[in-house]
């Protein structure tokens, strides 16, 4: 089939959204939402499809969205992509892309913030104190200004895919929120667009990070349920491969964050650390088999 790039609706302004999401209400149709900050991969594509396939209309917004990004963050040289990210959901399927500028989504007087939940404290949260505030207001506002019916998000940000839907149910969004399973690359390194940061040395050492995820998963196949002993062997096993700083390096409950002592299944491990100058995150879901 012809990859035809008329499948991709670009609308940039919030009242042409408005209008575009009253349509689709009015016929009837249920609407999907898969927001991203754009550079594109086969992750977000892995979401969009998840959404063509549940809603009848899918929307995917592209915003870097400056209120989750702390000073010294990557904000200023966070990739930006459009006419490749329209090319890549021209050949995913009919879908529109909503592109509002940070000027019209935080207009001057703009001053009111969503109090993130209690699971944002921890890992991520310790880490980016005003990260989670950031993601849960702009979710708050792209979910009030698509009115979806679901919303799309990625395991790979595991902790920001329980705060979202915490918020959501502590704030009555009528909003289904759908996790999708981390899209990989055939080495095993999760796709990010943060990857392209990473010199082909440091990709190699990037690796670590699922390595060191199977590793763990591997000790609690065999049998070991310290999570102390399972922290310690994975810090390790970054440090030995070369990583330039570990941010976290956790085995800790999937729906509270909470890290037991003993480990008892589902569980999740979850790394964070520095290749480089280049900030990664990782998780696996370890559950009975
Ligand atoms: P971004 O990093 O662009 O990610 C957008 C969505 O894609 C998130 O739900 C993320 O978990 C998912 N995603 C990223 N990499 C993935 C992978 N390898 N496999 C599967 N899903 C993946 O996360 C954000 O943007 C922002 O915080 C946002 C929610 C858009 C708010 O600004």
């Amino acid at each position: 089939m012809p990859i035809s790039i008329s499948t991709v609706h670009l609308i940039n302004r919030l009242d042409d959204l408005r209008r575009w999401v009253t349509d689709q209400k009015l016929a009837g149709r249920t609407i999907g939402v898969v927001p991203t900050m754009g550079a594109l991969h086969e992750g977000h594509l892995s979401l969009v499809r998840a959404s063509l396939e549940k809603a009848d209309a899918t929307v995917v917004t592209i915003f870097v969205n400056p209120t989750q990004f702390a000073a010294g963050e990557d904000l200023e040289k966070y990739p930006q992509t459009l006419a490749s990210d329209l090319a890549q959901l021209a050949s995913a399927g009919p879908v529109v892309v909503f592109a509002p500028t940070v000027a019209d989504m935080y207009p001057a007087q703009f001053s009111t913030m969503i109090f993130p939940p209690t699971i944002a404290k921890t890992l991520e949260g310790e880490k980016r104190p005003t990260h989670f505030a950031g993601v849960a207001t702009v979710v708050l506002k792209l979910l009030n200004l698509t009115s979806a019916d679901f919303a799309f998000f990625g395991q790979k940000d595991f902790q920001q895919q329980l705060v979202v839907a915490q918020m959501v149910k502590d704030l009555n969004v009528p909003t289904e929120i759908v996790m999708c399973p981390i899209a990989r690359a055939a080495d095993g390194l999760a796709l990010s667009s943060r990857n392209a940061y990473l010199t082909a040395a440091e990709r190699q050492i990037a690796l670590s990070l699922n390595q060191t995820l199977v590793a763990v998963e591997n000790q609690i196949c065999q049998g070991q349920r310290d999570s102390y002993e399972l922290i310690v062997e994975m810090r390790q096993l970054l440090i030995d491969a070369g990583v330039t700083s570990i941010e976290y390096a956790a085995i800790a409950d999937p729906l509270t964050l909470e890290t037991p002592e003993q480990v008892r299944l589902p569980v999740v491990a979850l790394v964070a650390a520095y290749v480089g100058r280049t900030r990664l995150i990782d998780n696996c879901v370890i559950a009975e088999n």
